[in-house]
């Protein structure tokens, strides 16, 4: 709807209101309404301030402070009424504040600017949110966990092209999900330490005149310090971008992992069995059991990849100090947090749900000439070949068992020895799974006993 009157917080010098198109465009009360707590908080520490330093009178502030709460739980319980003629969050805030408390109302804004009351609550969603994902994160990692000591000496195949590589554990699998999962862990804690500085008080870009303190609404706002310079407080938005570049990495790999659940709860791989309550069934095929969770989180990136590289662009070239164009920076973040959340909870219900099934992968693990290198290996240690003749001597053995439609154990020693005379029954030992990832005992291998020890060190780690 289109106000006649000229606009009742900045209206002094014109003479007629918006345009309706212009009030479209302009407005973003449609989606920063969701920072109304945080506007609230900044607000109140703001007053409270304004108490301290004199600016405002004892009373004014109380009043303030109180007439904030109410217009807080107004909106909590859907009572209150969001205007598009007042634009955004903070001026449908104030605006309904002057109603409860009246003229008081009009000194809430000294020392300050919408410019640095955007920066302020963008800061703390964001930085709630950066909260928020750690908590997820942490969740899906023990779910991990779990399923890595569990299935610590499950054998399956490692894979590299997605051609059989050599035996692994599933314990380890997980485990590789762990590091990723706790490097986006330690990225959304670093994110955090970083941009946890208070752009209030810088006002609309150059600070102000009236003595406030800013180290009291920072401290008040669980931020660590204010920000050292108010063009840079009002006008960069990299935390934004550092959570979203975070969270397309995070994606990246949830991702992966959900392409790998799609690939191992196929017929052909049947490596797992996911639960009823993360599939969907088919409205024609009744045998059908989808992995829809797995499919959505592995498309979902696509959109805070989006976000990503859309807040970079509105950003890129801007110059100092605040534009306009930087309200476009809350819905990509808005959009890639709640399907971050989505995506991560989602990959968190599937990992702890699903079963593995391990008869399947222990025969997967030793098709496809697994124990090819286990041979190689043999060759060099126990008859001491260099390495490149033992990899053409197994090459050969390989070619020899393909031919014959076999695996590598199920070659006799006489077939074995036309290819090297020197091969003893000795060998037989280094071509089962078991024995294979039992020696891959390197740090950072695949052996059942180093994978319980990285269980036990994440789990100490994680308290
Ligand atoms: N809604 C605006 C935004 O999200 C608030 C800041 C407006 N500042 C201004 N100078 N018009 O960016």
């Amino acid at each position: 709807m289109t106000d006649t009157t000229s606009n009742q917080m900045w209206g002094g010098r014109f003479a007629a209101g918006p345009d309706a198109i212009m009030e479209a465009i302009n407005a973003s009360i449609g989606f920063d309404k969701r920072m109304a707590a945080q506007d609230i908080a900044g607000s109140r520490a703001h007053a409270a301030m304004l108490a301290a330093t004199g600016i405002v009178s004892d009373s004014d502030a109380e009043a303030m402070r109180e007439g904030l709460l109410t217009v807080l739980s107004e909106i909590e319980d859907g009572t209150f009424e969001f205007s598009t003629a007042l634009e955004d969050i903070h001026m449908n805030v104030e605006a309904r504040l002057k109603e409860i408390i009246g003229d008081a109302a009009g000194r809430l804004h000294t020392g300050r600017s919408r410019n640095d009351q955007v920066a302020t609550d963008f800061r703390l969603w964001v930085r709630d949110q950066l909260d928020a994902t750690e908590g997820a994160l942490l969740a899906l990692i023990g779910a991990l966990l779990m399923q890595a000591e569990a299935g610590a000496d499950w054998v399956m195949p490692g894979f590299t092209h997605l051609q059989t590589a050599q035996p692994v554990t599933w314990g380890h699998h997980m485990m590789a999900y762990v590091e990723m999962f706790g490097r986006d862990l330690s990225r959304v804690r670093d994110a955090r330490a970083r941009m946890n500085e208070c752009p209030l008080g810088a006002a609309a870009l150059a600070g102000t005149s009236f003595p406030i303190d800013r180290e009291m609404t920072a401290k008040a706002l669980g931020f660590d310090r204010p920000s050292a310079n108010s063009l840079d407080a009002v006008s960069d938005r990299d935390f934004a971008l550092e959570f979203l570049s975070t969270a397309s990495i995070c994606a990246m790999h949830l991702s992966r992992m959900a392409e790998e659940l799609v690939i191992w709860s196929s017929a052909q791989f049947r490596f797992v069995a996911l639960s009823d309550r993360f599939s969907t069934g088919s409205s024609i095929m009744p045998q059908k059991k989808n992995p829809d969770a797995a499919e959505l989180i592995r498309a979902k990136i696509g959109r805070i990849f989006g976000a990503n590289v859309a807040l970079m662009t509105v950003m890129k070239g801007l110059p100092l100090a605040y534009s306009k164009d930087m309200q476009e920076d809350k819905e990509q973040v808005f959009d890639a947090a709640d399907n971050l959340m989505l995506a991560l909870a989602a990959m968190e219900g599937m990992v702890r749900d699903m079963s593995a099934n391990r008869d399947n992968l222990e025969a997967a693990a030793g098709s496809g000439f697994s124990t090819a290198t286990d041979l190689a290996d043999w060759l060099v240690r126990v008859l001491g070949m260099p390495f490149r003749e033992a990899h053409h001597v197994t090459g050969s053995l390989v070619a020899l068992a393909e031919g014959k439609g076999c695996d590598l154990p199920e070659l006799s020693l006489e077939e074995m020895q036309s290819v090297h005379g020197d091969i003893t029954q000795a060998v037989y030992d280094v071509l089962g799974v078991h024995n294979s990832v039992a020696s891959r005992m390197s740090y950072g291998g695949t052996a059942p006993e180093l994978v319980r020890a990285q269980v036990a060190r994440w789990k100490e780690m994680l308290g």
